[in-house]
C-alpha cells in the first residue's frame, strides 16, 4: 500500500513524519519555508489523515516501511534527510536502524529512542481499548491535546489549538487505537545510537511537558557528532508553536550538509 503525501519545493529531498495522533498538515509551514529550497516531502502515516490502516497488523517498523515503500514509489533511489516528530522520529529512527543507505542525515524533534516502559505501555492499551468501545478519538483528546503544547501557547495561540484538536478529533477511531498499540510495542533504538554515523540534529522543545529536555540532551550525546537546538517558546509541537525558530535550525543544518 502506498501512503498518501502532500508535497512542496524542488531541490534534495527531506522527508517530514508526523506525530500521534497528526497528520501531515503539522507541517505546513516547513512545506512553506523549507520548500523554498527542497523538496519536503510529508506524508501521512497508515491509519492517520489520508491514509487507511491497511490489513497489516500495524507496527513502528511497518510504518518505516511505508516510508521507504514511498520513496521507491517516487523514484527516489538516493538517501534522503529524514525528520520525524515524536512518533515520526520513532519512525525515522527504525528507518535509519534498517535502511541506512536510505538516510543521508536525521532530524530528530521532540522525540526520545526508548521504548514504553510497562506502565506507559498498559496505559495505551487501556486507551486503544476506550477508543474502540466509544469509536471515538474523544478520550485521546482530552488526555492529550493539553500536554501537547507548552502552557503558554494555549493563551498565545489558541487557534492553533483548535486546529490540532479538530485533526484529533477527525482522526480514524481504528487507526488511533492500532497506532497505540504499535507504540507500545515499539523497538527500543538506544543501542542504536552509538552506531548513528550520519549528520543528525535534535531539535526540542523548550516547554515540551511529553519529552523532558534532559533525554533530547541525553539522546544528542548518544549520537556521536549531532548537534542539540533548543526551540524557544516552544511545547511538544515546535514546527507549529515556532516556526521560524524551527525553520531556522532546519534550514542551518541542511546548509550545513550542502
Ligand atoms: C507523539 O507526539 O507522536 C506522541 O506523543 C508519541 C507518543 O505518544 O509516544
Amino acid at each position: 500500500m502506498i501512503i498518501t503525501t502532500t508535497e512542496a519545493g524542488h531541490g534534495p529531498a527531506i522527508v517530514l513524519l508526523h506525530g500521534f495522533p497528526l497528520d501531515q498538515s503539522m507541517w505546513h509551514a516547513q512545506r512553506s519555508e523549507i520548500g523554498k529550497h527542497y523538496r519536503v516531502i510529508t506524508p501521512d502515516l497508515s491509519g492517520h489523515g489520508q491514509t487507511p490502516l491497511g490489513d497489516q497488523p500495524l507496527t513502528v517498523d511497518r510504518m518505516a516501511d511505508d516510508v521507504v515503500e514511498l520513496l521507491d514509489h517516487l523514484q527516489i533511489e538516493g538517501s534522503v534527510v529524514i525528520g520525524g516528530l515524536s512518533m515520526g522520529g520513532y519512525v525515522a529512527l527504525s528507518i535509519v536502524a534498517r535502511y541506512p543507505n536510505r538516510v543521508r542525515a536525521l532530524l530528530l524533534i521532540n522525540t526520545r529512542a526508548g521504548a514504553d516502559v510497562p506502565d506507559t505501555a498498559r496505559i495505551r492499551e487501556e486507551l486503544a481499548r476506550v477508543v474502540e468501545q466509544a469509536k471515538s478519538t474523544s478520550i485521546v483528546v482530552h488526555t492529550m491535546l493539553p500536554r501537547l503544547f507548552a502552557p503558554e501557547t494555549f493563551q498565545t495561540q489558541p487557534e492553533l489549538v483548535a486546529s490540532m484538536r479538530k485533526v484529533m478529533t477527525e482522526s480514524d477511531p481504528v487507526g488511533v487505537a492500532a497506532t497505540s498499540r504499535a507504540l507500545a510495542t515499539r523497538t527500543d533504538r538506544v543501542p542504536d545510537l552509538a552506531k548513528i554515523k550520519i549528520p543528525t540534529l535534535v531539535i526540542a522543545g523548550s516547554n515540551d511537558q511529553l519529552i523532558p529536555l534532559a533525554e533530547s540532551e541525553a539522546m544528542a550525546v548518544a549520537i556521536p557528532g549531532s548537534d542539540l537546538v533548543v526551540i524557544p517558546d516552544s511545547g511538544h509541537l515546535s514546527p507549529l508553536e515556532n516556526p521560524d525558530a524551527t525553520n531556522a535550525a532546519i534550514s542551518a543544518f541542511l546548509g550545513r550538509l550542502a
